[in-house]
């Protein structure tokens, strides 16, 4: 039995949100504490030209402020992906703001992008950058503030902002809990969006993170506008509006978005309808409901390059990373891949010449 299942209880007795915040702290000082090892060969690869020691990502919202990447790293993650972070400081809307449903292995959350603001962020990364030459990689989530008289301006001044020190930037239009926001997924917006950004800061990877709650035909046409507008790729996806998997959950009128479990089928649905119809041209990171080795490879094999989590580690502790990746090294070898490479998409390439791949 791990430590964290003796300690979950504990930290369960706690507002969801003060348990983040001790689970932040702690992992401040582990990353204080030394170096990530590197894991095993099968894993490794090089996507949007970055060099992962595994697929594992620390999905956005996590670690909003950039406080603890170190840490992240640490407990055995290949990529960390900080914010979402908004131009000026904001508070987010009131608590509570984030529930458990433990019964469903699901959050809900409508936080509203409570965080910092960009230059607080910015000065702790470029400082952590000077002291961390040979870190793995670090995405910024950028977004808009809730009051801003120009959201699509506020997505022009994060790329400006984090273009020199972010190793990604996510461009974040799908969060439920800034009314609106998700409106900037429409064509035009989006495409709107995608210039600036992309003009302001030519030289590193660019992905948007969509919501699972569009059709696969809006989806696969947001990435064909990608494609045009030379973003690198999408991240499928964001917590959803839907309340398919938590009906019975006392907490399933709160309002926000789900993560975790339910959100599972219907992102690993979108990535492979996304896969299959953009060829594999675009990179995916695939994220929402994984928190098993089997999970992360069936979205892997539905055309994820990278896989990210979040409340898979609020339910099963840090030990996961470590676990999951020896279990999917397991899982390529025992498949005949000799590199993670390989598997990326091939259940999608499989269901275009018919067969079933369910
Ligand atoms: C408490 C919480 C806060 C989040 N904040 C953000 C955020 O600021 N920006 C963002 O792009 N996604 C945010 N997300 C969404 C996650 O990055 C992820 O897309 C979603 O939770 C699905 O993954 P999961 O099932 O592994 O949690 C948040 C999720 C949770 C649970």
């Amino acid at each position: 039995m791990s430590l964290y299942r003796i300690l979950r209880p504990l930290l369960f007795t706690l507002p969801p949100e003060t348990a983040h915040q001790l689970t932040l702290n702690g992992l401040r000082l582990l990353g204080a504490m030394g170096r990530p090892k590197t894991g095993a060969a099968i894993l490794r690869q090089t996507v949007l030209g970055r060099d992962f020691d595994n697929p594992f990502g620390m999905a956005a919202g996590f670690d909003k402020n950039g406080d603890a990447i170190s840490g992240v790293h640490r407990i055995g993650f290949g990529f960390a992906e900080i914010g979402t972070l908004t131009p000026l400081p904001q508070l987010g809307n009131p608590t509570p703001r984030v529930f458990r449903l433990t019964a469903e292995r699901a959050l809900i959350n409508r936080l509203g992008f409570n965080n910092r603001g960009q230059m607080d962020a910015l000065a702790r990364l470029e400082n952590w950058r000077e002291k961390s030459p040979q870190a793995r990689p670090v995405g910024v989530n950028i977004g808009a503030n809730k009051e801003a008289a120009d959201r699509i301006a506020d997505y022009d001044i994060g790329a400006q902002r984090f273009a020199a020190v972010a190793d990604y930037l996510t461009v974040n239009i799908s969060s439920p809990n800034t009314p609106g926001l998700r409106d900037l997924q429409s064509g035009e917006a989006a495409g709107e969006i995608m210039r600036r950004v992309r003009a302001a800061a030519p030289d590193i990877p660019v992905l948007v993170k969509i919501a699972p709650d569009m059709s696969h035909d809006d989806a696969i046409g947001l990435a064909e506008l990608a494609r045009a507008e030379n973003i690198d790729g999408l991240i499928i996806s964001n917590t959803t509006l839907a309340r398919d998997g938590v009906a019975s959950s006392r907490r399933k009128d709160e309002a926000g978005g789900v993560s975790g479990a339910p959100v599972f089928d219907m992102a690993t649905d979108m990535l492979r309808a996304v896969y299959r119809a953009s060829g594999g041209k675009l990179t995916l990171i695939g994220v929402g409901g994984v928190s098993s080795a089997a999970a992360a490879y069936a979205k892997i094999r539905a055309g994820a390059s990278l896989v990210q989590l979040y409340t898979g580690l609020v339910y099963e502790g840090p030990g996961l990373v470590t676990r999951m990746k020896s279990e999917l090294a397991q899982m390529l070898r025992a498949d005949g891949f000799s590199n993670i490479a390989e598997a990326i998409g091939v259940d999608a390439r499989r269901a275009d010449k018919g067969e079933n791949v369910t």
